[in-house]
């Protein structure tokens, strides 16, 4: 899988892209994660990517020519292209499941007032991480980047994959280590039992508690 993020701002990236997981996978090869800056796909001398609406209104928006040529030059046969948008289809879980079977994914970072209307026509989808209004779309790439990339094979244990993949929508149940009592708060019996149907038991009934309990908030 290869994930190319373009951004006016790659120096966001450098602290994700070098620490724990992300960087275990980068190293491992089962990922590639190129930053580019969309200034360089700009054709003016200044490297201008944005200008005010035509029409009038606040703030500035990403002209379509930069954008145009860093997906022309970066997207290939089987490309998904992505743009972080707050209006786009709200992130969950099995986007991010569905993105992680592809194998070269564009993500394009919004900034100021958003894109050209007409950047949408080289989109395959519109991406909001939800309803609210950040600065730009980097920390959006940055989730999705990172939801996708723990999601491909090797990079995190298949066990943990597996029991998440278990969870039919339910929250997960609470886990506890050592030691078996803190500040007079015990670890629940059954799980230093050792019986491992009664643990399953306990789990999933903690889980289908800890779901309703959300729901009722
Ligand atoms: N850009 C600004 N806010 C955003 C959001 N919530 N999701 C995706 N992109 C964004």
């Amino acid at each position: 899988m290869t994930i190319d993020i373009v951004t006016l701002f790659p120096e966001m990236f450098e602290n994700f892209l070098n620490t724990s997981i992300i960087k275990r996978a980068i190293t491992k090869e089962l990922v590639k994660i190129n930053i580019h800056n969309l200034r360089d796909y700009s054709n003016y001398k200044n490297k201008q990517v944005d200008e005010y609406p035509y029409g009038g209104g606040a703030g500035m928006v990403l002209m379509c020519e930069p954008v145009f040529n860093a997906v022309e030059a970066l997207k290939k046969e089987n490309t998904k292209v992505i743009m972080t948008t707050p209006s786009g289809i709200t992130y969950n879980q099995d986007t991010a499941i569905n993105l992680s079977k592809e194998t070269h994914l564009i993500i394009l970072c919004g900034h100021y007032e958003g894109f050209d209307e007409r950047i949408r026509t080289i989109c395959d989808c519109e991406i909001s991480i939800g309803n609210y209004v950040l600065t730009g779309g980097e920390i959006p790439a940055m989730v999705i980047t990172d939801s996708v990339t723990r999601l491909i094979n090797g990079v995190i244990s298949k066990e943990s994959l597996i029991s998440e993949s278990f969870n039919n929508g339910l929250l997960d149940y609470p886990n506890y280590t050592k030691p078996e009592v803190f500040k007079g708060m015990k670890v629940p019996e059954v799980l230093l039992s050792g019986h491992h149907q009664k643990i399953d038991e306990y789990r999933h009934s903690e889980q289908v508690k800890k779901t309703n309990e959300l729901k009722n908030k």
